[in-house]
């Protein structure tokens, strides 16, 4: 067991000591918790081999789930991309920095161990003062996955990190609680046609406005069969799952609330919107935000799905968003979350 240093970085240009401190870390080979807008992130010199098998190690991911590379801006792509399409620069002039990964061909001066063995590379420039503070100070780039222990949901704030990650790490910086709350949308540069592999805090419509045609990879929506690879490796792993099984349930949400609240059994969890939090009496519920609030959704989903695991519920039923705008990211969450044990009710009243 190590001693986690906890560092509180509110303004990166008043608070120099403790950026520098903190990117000496990253320099020296060690593990930093980062804040970014998306979620909290496990950082390590990303051209580091040693340090990044040490990320592995911490969080208990297997060897074959690639990293995503961090940047303090888009002129350190060069560096470690190569066949750099001219998309890459439309979509990182548009939404950089901020919550999109771009898959890119790499260079072979990125390290085996950080994609996983594949030949391309996650890319991404966060949008966070602190964290693009310490990159820039520590001059490489962070090799970063969200700082949950392998299989639970990611943390979005430094308290989260601390749960599981304290004695594990050499720091984490706390940088407050993250704006986006669900992580970075994830685009393959690399196929004919882009496609998203993860949705995240960049809404696919936003991506079509910039790229036209996107293709959508089938494990953004569908659980895989067996011997099935999704081409984002993270995806076929089961992810944010609390200890008792989700049930996730889809349309109109006074249908929703109709059905949960019929089938709720003794130490039900409940997951809904603002408005329906008072309808079920006796049940822990956890409040998602209004049902038109996508933003709020999107920052408290890992926090329900967290905080069932601190009480006695044997089934958790959640209120599944629209799959517009952040609601795909959002319902993607919930059904791994799920295991895709989903319950579709429709649409519109009846
Ligand atoms: O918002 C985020 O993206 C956060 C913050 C910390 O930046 N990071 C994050 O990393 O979510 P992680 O490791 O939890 O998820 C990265 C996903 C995984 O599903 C991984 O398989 C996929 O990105 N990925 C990384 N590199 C890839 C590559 N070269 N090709 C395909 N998928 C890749
Ligand atoms: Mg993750």
């Amino acid at each position: 067991r190590m001693k986690t240093q906890i560092f509180h970085i509110t303004d990166p240009a008043a608070q120099r000591e403790e950026i520098e401190a903190a990117a000496e870390i990253i320099r020296r080979g060690g593990l930093l918790g980062i804040p970014t807008e998306t979620v909290y992130g496990l950082g390590a010199n990303g051209l580091n081999t040693e340090a990044v098998t040490h990320i592995f190690e911490a969080k208990g991911r297997p060897q074959d789930n690639p990293l995503i590379l961090h940047i303090p801006d888009v002129s350190w792509l060069t560096r470690y991309c190569r066949n750099i399409p001219p998309a890459a620069y439309r979509l990182a002039e548009r939404f950089w920095p901020g919550p999109l990964t771009m898959i890119l061909q790499r260079r072979s001066n990125v390290p085996n161990v950080t994609t996983g063995g594949l030949d391309t590379v996650g890319i991404r420039c966060p949008n966070h003062p602190v964290t693009l503070a310490i990159i820039e100070a520590a001059q490489v780039p962070v090799a970063a996955p969200s700082g949950n222990l392998s299989g639970r949901p990611s943390p979005t704030c430094a308290r989260h990190m601390e749960e599981d990650m304290d004695g594990r790490i050499d720091g984490i910086v706390d940088g407050g609680p993250c704006g986006v709350g669900v992580e970075s949308t994830i685009i393959d540069l690399t196929c004919p046609v882009p496609r998203l592999l993860r949705p995240g805090g960049l809404p696919l419509e936003s991506l079509r406005k910039v790229l036209g045609e996107v293709a959508v990879d089938k494990a953004v929506v569908a659980p895989l069969s067996a011997g099935e690879r999704p081409k984002a490796p993270g995806m076929k792993y089961r992810h944010y799952a609390p200890k008792a099984p989700v049930t996730v349930v889809t349309g109109d949400s006074r249908r929703t609330a109709r059905y949960i609240r019929r089938n709720l059994g003794e130490h039900t969890g409940v997951i809904a919107f603002s408005e329906y939090v008072g309808d079920f009496p006796g049940c822990i519920v956890h409040d998602m935000g209004s049902v038109q609030d996508k933003g709020e959704q999107a920052r408290r989903v890992f926090d329900a799905l967290r905080t069932f695991d601190d009480t006695d519920v044997t089934a958790i039923f959640a209120q599944c968003p629209s799959e517009d705008g952040l609601g795909l990211a959002i319902a993607n969450r919930l059904k791994k979350a799920a295991g895709f044990q989903v319950v579709d009710l429709g649409e519109g009243e009846e």
